[in-house]
């Protein structure tokens, strides 16, 4: 992509179908989507004293895996965000094939990226640099150019580097595939943003006690949290089991311990970090009030995405709400940060057995549902959500083919705290201790329906919508 005809063609997809992408009824009331084009991955989600940046990998021109630039949001309170010029565009010979994802850091009081300059090679194959691009006065960002080539005995899978500083050190863990293809996490240290050192692998396919856990490893994170640490990662070649793993591609994480003097990192077995139909690819950062908030991609490759309905309008894709996380007897809980309360409108209340509930008119509303015993939710006609004694079941119909496809989260369920959208579920399991995140896009009306003998509390708010301006 060169530079200035670049811009104007970008220039030109927005002001040609953004207008299509926010009349679609699938277009989020309140969830961060693309304006046209696709987006995936979250990136440089971090904090700079003032604002909240989110990056996202965009393709503005049209619903394909490419031409990944940057786009750029930043907010003061997580909920109402504003675009900012276009970050980063593949302009250059070392990042041609995609401004691939990474993630930002401040550094000398500017903000930071640190991305995957991605290069394909006309006869197959690929190569990969990690690239550098700091803020300037305008809100531009000026590219540094590659601080890091590919290290010796991996592939040219090697990218998706998330940096942090810790005692006037930098790291960096980056998802690598290795030369006979197990997925892993390299772990990476400098003085300064470029003189990078290979310290390890610090977990993957075959390491740490896990057995093949697939040929790459993408989108590593790796935090301290309520003092253990957890290894976000996204391994690719998972075999599915009958009731986990069954998606496309996993988001997964590890809890453990590391240690920044051995570089150990001893954890414990790979969990699906979200059992829905669609979450890859999250991010975290810390807030300014220390709490740890993750945003995901609603979204997972090469599944079933190239069939979504809105592709139609321009547009493809969107984020998961900002979630916080948390570690409470040693397992893992996600909760929608508590500043989306904000978009509650007057709550409502009701007690009684599921088939008297009633229903919910409303495409964009949450939920907080207290049960003793089995329940059904119907999401218009295309989402069902079973809770039977000891699992919850999402079904859904493929949206290749009528097809139901089934997810499980595989614990008895008591509390149920459900966000709901234009096109988008995330179901929130006893507090969140297990998460689902799907997209549906109902043919009729959306509705929300109950049905079920035992008796149900529900309380529930419609949501107002948030401006991204
Ligand atoms: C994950 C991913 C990353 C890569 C980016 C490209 O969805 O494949 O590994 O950097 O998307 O858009």
């Amino acid at each position: 992509m060169k530079k200035n005809k670049g811009l104007s063609a970008i220039l030109q997809a927005v002001m040609s179908h953004s207008a299509m992408a926010v009349k679609d009824k699938y277009y989020p009331r309140w969830h961060l989507a693309p304006i046209t084009g696709l987006l995936n991955d979250p990136n440089g989600f971090s904090f700079d004293g003032k604002y909240y940046h989110l990056f996202y990998q965009w393709n503005p021109l049209s619903c394909e895996h490419r031409n990944k630039c940057w786009g750029h949001w930043r907010s003061k309170d997580l909920i109402t965000w504003q675009h900012q010029p276009i970050a980063l565009m593949p302009d250059e010979v070392y990042d041609k094939d995609g401004c691939y994802s990474g993630s930002a850091a401040m550094n000398n009081g500017k903000l930071t990226l640190c991305y995957t300059g991605n290069i394909k090679f006309s006869h197959a194959g690929r190569s990969a640099w990690q690239c550098l691009a700091v803020e300037n006065e305008q809100g531009d960002f000026d590219k540094l150019g590659p601080v890091l080539g590919l290290p010796e005995g991996y592939s040219g899978h090697v990218r998706d580097p998330k940096i942090w500083q810790y005692q006037n050190r930098w790291y960096m863990v980056l998802g690598a595939q290795t030369l006979d293809n197990q997925g892993k996490v390299l772990l990476y240290t400098a003085p300064d943003l470029y003189q990078w050192q290979l310290l390890g692998e610090l977990a993957g396919s075959h390491l740490g006690g896990l057995g093949d856990a697939g040929y790459m490893w993408e989108c590593p994170d790796l935090f301290e949290l309520n003092g253990a640490f957890i290894l976000l990662t996204c391994p690719q070649g998972i075999k599915p089991e009958e009731k986990d793993f069954l998606n496309t591609h996993s988001s997964a994480y590890l809890i453990g311990h590391f240690d920044y003097n051995t570089h150990q990192f001893s954890h414990g077995e790979l969990i699906e970090l979200d059992a829905g139909f669609e979450f890859y690819a999250p991010q975290t950062t810390l807030a300014a009030d220390g709490r740890r908030i993750m945003f995901g991609w609603m979204g997972v490759p090469d599944g079933e995405e190239m069939y979504q309905p809105t592709i139609i309008n321009g547009w493809i894709h969107q984020m998961t709400c900002p979630r916080e996380l948390e570690i409470k007897q040693g397992k893992l809980y996600q909760r929608p940060i508590k500043e989306l309360q904000q978009l509650r409108n007057k709550q409502q209340h009701w007690h009684g057995i599921a088939d008297n509930a009633p229903e919910v008119d409303d495409v964009s509303v949450e939920l907080d549902i207290q049960l003793s015993g089995g329940l059904s939710i119907y999401f218009s006609d295309t989402l069902e959500l079973i809770i039977e004694k000891n699992q919850a079941i999402l079904k859904r119909r493929s949206f290749k083919n009528a097809q139901w496809h089934s997810r499980y989260w595989q614990y008895p369920v008591t509390q149920l705290q459900i966000l709901c959208d234009s096109s988008s579920v995330e179901i929130f399991f006893n507090n969140g201790i297990g998460v689902m995140s799907s997209r549906f896009f109902a043919s009729e009306k959306q509705q929300i329906k109950f049905s079920g003998k035992d008796k149900i509390t529900l309380t529930y708010w419609r949501l107002n919508d948030a401006l991204v301006k």
